[in-house]
């Protein structure tokens, strides 16, 4: 039997940390029962002390998690951190406390301002405090991939001696090398006393396209959690993907001494929530999930996997959830049937609510026959947004264009109030007319820094959805997006959308 080899999830953290990326607690919820489907091993919830949000988010995910995952929150090794991911993880089955410290010199030197010692004492001093709450306390040494190896030593062996269960070694600034990891790890493996009797974990971003390739070594090497994303979201260039890892150790199973305990077929849904949820959409060629990853276009690619399908593909598509047969639902579908798909797809919606989406449902199944999951995310989408608190909303928008016409727009929004604002704009094309019209009524500060249209299905009926980013002037970068049958009007949201969620920050 091969060493079973630990998933720790952190689309819900270090992904939340992408800029744009970031989710309310509901989405986070949906995204968190999909990771239970996976069946992740740990899921790290968030990081309590840096907002109220991100608070209730670890309670609440400790709550559905249950005993089905360890519900793991973040700290610095700071006391008041620790104070404040105990207090959110204080109903969980399974807790576990993330604290830890920079290791390397350019983070003792530029960033901490400490020596040594200083680190050590810091290091121990949290692990011990953490543990003063929860058994299960795991300790990262940010930025190792860049840390002098014996000191790297020292931490490690004066954390494990604290009672840390789990070290993880993070290549924080994606930096490393794989065979050099690797052998960091095995280092650590041979020179740490009692290092066999704690999991070793890896963390490793993705900074020079290696984030897959460095965990892989770091398991080679002795690492038996691997820290991941769906999709490989995450800080900057991004995480390790969960699904390229998974999919590796899978293949290679007897090179690597190791297994994981993940429904592979979940994938595709995974990525697909993630990537609907945060507006980061996933490139075609992406391996495992992207829309590329089993399309064969060559004619003597195709001629050979016509053939005999392992001539070109490694992977059965049907093992990641690739191709699965989708439910279409139509008008003809009842609340019923409505209520058990949005559960399938990791929604639960209840009441009034599931009455709204119905509504909403109809009214899209009697324009497009037929309704598949990806429209239902994006009215989950739209009704998820209509709980937040929304400075203006959209009353109606409407555009002149074509050639030789002026592009014009003429735009009513709704304040707080109910008051009608109307205002008509030029622009150089219709959505820079209808922008134009929106800043004009909303009025704060902001640089539109991206634009997307997908269509949400196939088909001339399909819905478009937009996404937008918008940068504030303080450089925080809000992510919009809107969904409907008219890409204008998908556009006003997706634009509106963003623009609501930076006034709600700032107010
Ligand atoms: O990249 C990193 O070092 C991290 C730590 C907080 C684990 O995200
Ligand atoms: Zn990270």
């Amino acid at each position: 039997m091969t060493r079973k080899i630990n998933i720790f999830d952190t689309t819900l953290r270090d992904g939340e940390q992408s800029p744009g990326a970031s989710m309310n607690t509901e989405e986070k919820l949906v995204i968190a029962r999909q990771l239970l489907r996976l069946g992740v091993d740990v899921i790290e919830a968030g990081f309590p002390i840096s907002s109220p949000g991100d608070f209730e988010s670890v309670r609440r995910i400790a709550e559905l998690a249950g005993d089905q995952a360890t519900v793991c929150a973040l700290t610095r090794a700071v006391d008041k951190d620790i104070e404040a991911a105990a207090d959110a993880l204080k109903y969980a089955k399974r807790p576990r406390i993330h604290t830890g410290i920079g290791v390397s010199p350019s983070h003792l030197r530029d960033k901490l301002r400490i020596d040594e010692a200083t680190c050590i004492e810091r290091a121990v001093h949290a692990v011990t405090f953490a543990k003063s709450f929860v058994e299960d306390v795991q300790f990262y040494a940010e930025d190792a991939g860049r840390s002098d190896y014996d000191f790297l030593v020292q931490v490690i062996q004066a954390v494990v001696d604290a009672g840390a269960t789990v070290v993880n070694i993070p290549d924080t600034t994606g930096y490393s090398l794989p065979e050099e990891f690797g052998a960091r790890i095995a280092y650590l493996m041979d020179h740490v006393q009692g290092i066999e009797n704690v999991t070793v974990s890896v963390h490793c971003h993705n900074d020079l396209g290696m984030a897959t390739a460095l965990s892989l070594a770091g398991v080679r090497n002795g690492a038996t959690q691997v820290e991941c994303t769906i999709n490989g979201l995450g800080e900057r260039a991004g995480n390790t993907a969960m699904e390229e890892v998974v999919m590796a150790i899978r293949m290679h199973q007897n090179e690597l001494n190791g297994h994981t305990d993940i429904n592979t077929r979940e994938f595709i849904k995974a990525s697909r929530l993630v990537s609907s949820i945060t507006g980061m959409n996933v490139q075609a060629n992406k391996a495992i999930v992207g829309a590329n990853a089993f399309a064969h276009s060559s004619g003597i690619h195709q001629d050979g996997v016509l053939k005999k399908r392992d001539t070109y593909e490694i992977i059965d598509p049907a093992e990641v959830g690739a191709g699965a047969s989708q439910i279409v639902l139509t008008a003809r579908s009842g609340h019923a049937a409505l209520k058990h798909r949005l559960e399938e797809l990791g929604y639960e919606f209840e009441g009034e609510e599931l009455d709204k989406l119905y509504e909403a449902f109809l009214n899209l199944a009697d324009k497009k026959k037929e309704v598949y999951d990806e429209d239902l995310e994006s009215l989950v989408n739209e009704q998820g947004r209509e709980g937040e608190v929304n400075a203006y909303t959209l009353a109606s928008v409407q555009v002149s264009c074509g050639f030789p016409l002026k592009p014009t727009a003429t735009l009513t929004l709704e304040n707080t109030e109910g008051e009608a604002i109307t205002v008509c704009e030029y622009g150089t094309g219709p959505i820079d007319a209808v922008y134009k019209a929106v800043n004009s009524i909303v009025m704060v500060d902001n640089d539109l820094s991206e634009f997307s249209v997908n269509a949400v299905t196939r088909g001339i009926d399909a819905l478009g959805e937009v996404t937008v980013r918008v940068k504030a002037a303080n450089g925080e970068v809000y992510t919009g997006r809107g969904a409907d049958g008219d890409i204008i009007v998908s556009s006003t949201k997706a634009y509106l959308n963003a623009l609501n969620r930076l006034i709600a920050e700032h107010r």
